[in-house]
């Protein structure tokens, strides 16, 4: 990698600001907020050992939600200190602010090795705005900057990009941690010359949201598998009937355009031949979101490539199923980002499931490299309990994805060029 790391750091005695990503999923549990996947706080683990190892003073910042400037309590990251303290095993001193006075007193009073982790850093607004002043007050106390938070490299905010620039300006060195190196190397340096044949799953919900993704692998693949409702809108494409399925109507083009360069380019484009349908029914009740919360009646496997009037596609079926387990058991590189259906919902699992299991088999039998591009395919694999079975599961969402579109992250970009 071309950007300076922790491993090329010595920061014995200096004060090392690390920004993390411990925007982790929380739940009201009794009046308290319980952390639900460590995932993102366990990942980090490495890169604090090895700075504490070297004798640095740890100053962590990150955000949680989306506060927009407000003191939202439910958003504090209180509770992700003591979880991270419990992880690391050691203590971890906690401050109800990012920056000032009480900060910097604190911080001057820190020894080698001492961990800080600040309050949520959107609580204030001039975080998103990537406001120079903002930068200025959070970088008072920063010898070093170390940017460990792939998911949020996409965001061009004051402690993600703006510290930097401060630090780098001073002559201060500003490196990778080791989760964002190893981010870089599997999305990034693992897919340039994958070991072939290159197969890439693809899922999710819609089209506009992987058109990039699936324009850029076109270039590199042997095999693309399409899954989740974003199949629909090749689908109609096709001249097919959706029925209530969800599509977009005005990407049809954009659906076009792929398969025409899949076929251009001999790259195999698969699409579910069959699909599991029920009759989606909205009920009175409401969802988190205040949505009415969807019932689905009538589940069925529809070997058609038409979906009746009143019913959606809800997940691939069997005969998708096996053909795609088949060409992810010939693989020796996988990418997999977007899970096949509405795996939330039990009926609606099987085919993101039965995707893991093979991905997790090629992995473990024939020595695959398989590389899970973040969110919601994350969450599935975990689910089943596959998530260690796997070469390389991103902690980030829309990182991940920018990354892999070819985007440069700006929280990347910051960082000091190895020399
Ligand atoms: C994420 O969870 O994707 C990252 O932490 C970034 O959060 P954001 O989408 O609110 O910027
Ligand atoms: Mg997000």
């Amino acid at each position: 990698m071309a950007k300076l790391t922790v491993k090329d750091l010595n920061v014995a005695g200096k004060r090392v600001f690390l920004r993390v990503d411990y925007n982790v999923p929380l739940e009201e549990k009794d009046g308290q907020m319980v952390i639900t996947d460590a995932t993102r706080i366990v990942e980090t683990l490495p890169t604090l050992k090895l700075l504490i190892g070297q004798g640095g003073k740890l100053i962590l910042t990150a955000h949680l939600g989306r506060p927009k400037g407000k003191r939202e309590p439910s958003m504090s990251l209180r509770p992700v200190a003591a979880k991270l303290a419990e992880l690391l095993g050691r203590p971890v001193a906690f401050l109800d602010d990012c920056i000032g006075e009480k900060v910097e007193k604190t911080v001057s009073a820190m020894k080698p090795g001492d961990v800080l982790l600040l309050e949520n850093v959107r609580y204030y607004s001039e975080e998103e705005t990537n406001d120079p002043a903002f930068a200025e007050k959070l970088a008072k106390v920063a010898d070093v900057y170390v940017n460990d938070a792939f998911g949020a490299a996409h965001r061009a905010h004051a402690s993600t990009e703006g510290v930097a620039r401060v630090v780098a300006k001073r002559g201060g060195q500003c490196a990778a941690g080791l989760l964002m190196e190893r981010e870089l190397k599997f999305l990034g340096d693992e897919l340039e010359k994958p070991a072939r044949p290159f197969v890439v799953i693809l899922g999710g919900a819609k089209v506009s949201d992987k058109i990039q993704v699936i324009d850029r692998l076109l270039e590199k693949a042997d095999t693309i598998l399409i899954g989740g409702a974003m199949a629909y809108t090749f689908r109609l494409a096709q001249g097919h009937k959706t029925g209530k399925s969800l599509v977009e109507p005005d990407k049809t083009d954009v659906a076009k355009a792929a398969l025409a360069k899949a076929q251009q380019k001999g790259v195999k484009f698969l699409l579910p031949t069959d699909d599991v349908v029920a009759v989606p029914i909205k009920t009175d009740k409401l969802d988190k979101k205040g949505q009415p919360v969807i019932d689905y009646q009538n589940v069925r496997v529809n070997t058609s490539l038409d979906c009746a009037d009143d019913a959606a596609g809800l997940d691939i079926g069997p005969a998708t199923v096996k053909a795609y387990s088949a060409e992810i058991a010939t693989a020796k590189t996988i990418l997999w980002n977007g899970p096949m259906g509405l795996f939330e919902d039990k009926r609606f699992a099987e085919g993101t499931n039965a995707v893991a299991r093979a991905v997790a088999e090629v992995t473990q039998k024939n020595g695959a490299k398989s590389i899970i591009g973040g969110g919601d395919s994350v969450k599935a694999l975990n689910k089943a309990k596959l998530g260690d079975k796997v070469t390389f599961m991103s902690t980030g969402g829309g990182a991940s994805l920018e990354f892999l579109e070819g985007q440069v992250l700006p929280g990347v970009a910051a960082l000091s060029e190895r020399r």
